[in-house]
């Protein structure tokens, strides 16, 4: 006989006993007073014993009571209705506890009258322990953020009325005292001033950087609209520095339209700021979408920095040049970093002292829904 026809002539109760034999699932077959007929080995490790030793028994010898009467309910009904449960995920375990099942049982007719029950477990506990912690770490990792978004915001928020009496207090002072302070003492006065003054621009930055979150308002952002809501706010340093655009493809993503005009504004704010003297200032814009990434490039041909320090300019307050010469708090980069993750992206620079600098985003150009 060929081999197939051989495989084709098994009476479907030895390959029904294979297949009890080798599946890691539990199957089983009950009677219509639930007692266990014919099951396989993992049915006898999760009931915790032997398969001899099941047949003839009911769920209620091993199961702890609350379980077992679930699984009773459950049954009865399959038997009454003669229908099925299928894909329920349920708690089991006899000697252990917390393990999980996901069940499905069926009844067993013969002709119109449900005489038992056929069932098929498989253990997913592992699945669900992974679950949950996966829900627990997030819930964490949420409430982490929270906290340190509140906190951020309480600190800057509180820490400017006592800035603004050090400010007012030392504008009256100047304005009662005028002339008869003099010297030194006018110095002093006026550097504790200049840097009550730098105090709270660092902390309207930190303010503003607190405030950025990612669960904004996602709309249809067109960066040529973005760019020139940016050339109005910088209407003066734009024609100080005599910059030229050099403009290539502005795309339209979805994202928040208020990040994007910050982003863009921080850049092209740096890229005036740290230009050369002696040469004129040129920032390039392009983008481009391939898929669902946009990839928008802002470029100058500015002082540049070393390229070692390309990932520090990104931390918060970090400078690389001293204030004297250009001012800044050192939060503009911080703020485009955190736009760039909110949109579901990164962005990095490259840069060489005296060759210019290019910062390259990295965003989504459609926001998925999660
Ligand atoms: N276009 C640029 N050219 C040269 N250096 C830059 C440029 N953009 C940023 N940097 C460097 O990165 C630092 C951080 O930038 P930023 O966070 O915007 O702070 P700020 O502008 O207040 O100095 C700057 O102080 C400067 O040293
Ligand atoms: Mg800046």
């Amino acid at each position: 006989m060929k081999e197939e026809l051989k495989l084709a002539s098994f009476s479907e109760s030895k390959l029904l006993k294979l297949l009890m034999e080798f599946i890691p699932d539990q199957i089983y077959f009950k009677d219509i007073r639930h007692r266990f007929i014919l099951l396989n080995k993992p049915t006898a490790d999760n009931l915790g014993t032997t398969i001899e030793n099941a047949i003839g028994k009911t769920d209620m010898d091993f199961f702890p009571e609350d379980l077992a009467r679930q699984y009773f309910e459950d049954e009865e009904q399959i038997m009454k209705t003669g229908k099925p449960i299928i894909a329920k995920i349920e708690k089991t375990g006899a000697k252990k506890q917390n393990l999980w099942n996901f069940t499905t049982k069926a009844p067993i007719f013969d002709g119109d009258r449900v005489i038992g029950l056929m069932g098929l477990n498989r253990d997913i506990t592992d699945l669900i322990r992974a679950e949950n912690n996966l829900k627990k770490v997030k819930a964490e990792l949420e409430r982490s953020n929270a906290d340190l978004e509140q906190f951020a915001y309480v600190a800057s928020h509180d820490l400017q009325a006592p800035l603004r009496k050090i400010e007012s207090f030392g504008e009256k002072l100047v304005s009662m005292c005028g002339d008869s302070i003099e010297g030194k003492s006018a110095d002093y006065l006026g550097r504790m001033i200049k840097a009550a003054n730098n105090m709270r621009e660092l902390i309207t930055g930190l303010l503003s950087l607190s405030r950025l979150n990612n669960r904004v308002e996602r709309e249809s952002v067109s960066l040529v609209e973005v760019l020139d809501t940016v050339k109005k706010y910088l209407e003066i340093p734009i024609k100080q520095s005599g910059v030229k655009f050099d403009i290539k493809n502005l795309e339209t993503i979805e994202g928040n339209k208020l990040q994007m005009v910050q982003l863009f504004q921080n850049l092209i704010d740096n890229s005036i700021k740290f230009r050369k003297q002696d040469e004129p200032l040129v920032i390039g814009i392009s983008s481009e979408i391939t898929g669902n990434k946009c990839r928008i490039i802002i470029e100058d041909n500015g002082i540049g920095f070393k390229q070692e320090e390309s990932e520090n300019i990104f931390l918060i307050f970090k400078r690389i040049y001293p204030s004297e010469t250009y001012p800044g708090t050192g939060l503009g980069l911080s703020i485009c970093r955190k736009i760039a993750q909110n949109h579901g992206g990164d962005i990095t620079a490259q840069s060489r002292e005296g060759k210019g600098t290019r910062f390259i985003i990295n965003i989504k150009a459609a926001h998925e829904q999660e």
